[in-house]
């Protein structure tokens, strides 16, 4: 079979590509080695993908090269995607913080990308892995469970390694390296951290506290959203997020009480109320649970007027900044996406085409981008589908 463009992968980068790159009367053939395609657009944002963010820019996303996602984001924006939403006549709404959701499913979103395809032309094949590629003086020579594949122009959109049971696979990585890319080393990312030893005996039995609003910070990088308690460790926005700037060993600190000086309210607390014990004031703020299991690690319990000011200035700085030590991620199983990967210098950034190898192309997640969460992923994979479907 002949065709001019072979894209890799129908996930959320792999069929905005196709349907660019038909759209310009290409002749485009998309394989996927899964039973369905899009399968982690369906499972995203709880079944109703948070499909963009409207606040997305370059300055959201990590890469070794903090620039390279700049030109093609400026090109496909939220809005143009928003468009192509508005056109199928897909309801949505804005969560929080731009991010936005169907008000139905994320079935939908899947349905606008094939019936884009299919309007554009372009043949969607799934159950069709791809078993080797080559090079030929054409473009590439690749043989699919489907048999030879001709192809002028290849696009890897296979994505990374995060939920492997869902058709996640190394195969990107492994043809970068084939055809001369430096890929990145790659860890997972937007994923739960876990406690070990004493951390973990100290709260494991908090599974399922949350707090509406925790600010975590690495370094200079903080987020402030929610946290929850679990089994094995911490979880929660706030914890997803800073789990991709966090590396083993990395001093990571949690204010449990963000919006105030903790210290001065608890001086002020023992004021207004004097006999109660430190326990209650900080459950009136914190989980009781929660407070009373701080107290019992930390600072013994008493009624606030034993306490001098000095101690309660401590006490609330740990509190503003509860340095726990975290052992590690809870890994690809449960990682929404995968952090390093493909090297960005050996890719243009206009056309997601390698600098090595013309007719080649990278894009979506198997790239060294990654988004933050909110919506960011996605946009990162609509927007390099983009780039890559207007030259490929
Ligand atoms: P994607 O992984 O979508 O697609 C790659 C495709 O390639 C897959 O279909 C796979 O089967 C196929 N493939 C792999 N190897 C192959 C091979 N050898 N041969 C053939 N095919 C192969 N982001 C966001 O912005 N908003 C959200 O709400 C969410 N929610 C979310 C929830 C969960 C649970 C996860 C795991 C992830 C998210 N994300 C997200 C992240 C988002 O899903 C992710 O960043 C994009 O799907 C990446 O798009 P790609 O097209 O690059 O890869």
């Amino acid at each position: 079979m002949k065709v001019d463009v072979l894209i890799v992968g129908a996930g959320a980068a792999g069929l905005m590509c196709a349907i660019a790159a038909g759209q310009r009367g290409r002749r485009v053939l998309v394989v996927d080695h899964a039973n369905k395609v899009g399968k982690k657009i369906l499972m995203s944002g709880g079944g109703r993908c948070n499909f963009t963010n409207t606040g997305a820019g370059p300055a959201n996303f990590l890469s070794a090269n903090p620039h390279f996602a700049k030109s093609a984001l400026a090109r496909y924006t939220p809005w143009d995607f928003i468009a192509l939403v508005e056109k199928h006549g897909i309801a949505y709404h804005e969560k929080e913080l731009g991010q936005l959701f169907c008000d139905d499913s994320s079935k939908q979103i899947v349905r606008m990308l094939l019936d884009e395809c299919a309007a554009a032309g372009v043949t969607v094949e799934a159950s069709c892995g791809v078993q080797r590629v080559r090079k030929t003086p054409e473009g590439f020579s690749v043989r699919t469970a489907r048999g030879e594949v001709h192809a002028e122009s290849l696009v890897v959109a296979s994505g990374g390694l995060s939920i492997p049971s869902m058709g996640a696979s190394g195969f990107g990585y492994e043809l970068a390296r084939q055809f001369g890319h430096a890929v990145l080393p790659t860890r997972a990312g937007l994923v739960p951290l876990t406690l070990s030893g004493k951390h973990q005996e100290h709260y494991q039995d908090l599974a399922g506290v949350a707090l509406p609003l925790a600010e975590t910070r690495v370094g200079k990088q903080s987020f402030r959203a929610g946290l929850l308690f679990t089994h094995r460790g911490l979880s929660g926005p706030s914890i997803l997020q800073i789990s991709s700037y966090w590396q083993p060993g990395d001093d990571l600190r949690i204010d449990l009480l963000p919006d105030q000086d903790t210290g001065d309210w608890l001086i002020g607390q023992r004021q207004a109320r004097p006999l109660a014990e430190l326990k209650t004031v900080l459950g009136d703020v914190l989980p009781k649970r929660l407070a009373q299991r701080l107290c019992e690690q930390w600072f013994e319990s008493r009624p606030m007027r034993q306490y001098r000011e000095a101690e309660l200035a401590q006490i609330g700085s740990q509190l503003n900044a509860w340095p726990i030590t975290a052992s590690g991620t809870e890994g690809y199983r449960t990682a929404e996406v995968t952090l390093g990967g493909v090297d960005t210098d050996g890719l243009s950034s206009s056309t997601m085409q390698s600098r090595l190898v013309p007719g080649l192309y990278f894009i979506g997640e198997v790239v060294d981008v990654t988004g933050w969460l909110g919506g960011y992923n996605f946009q990162w994979a609509w927007a390099s589908g983009q780039a890559a479907g207007q030259v490929a």
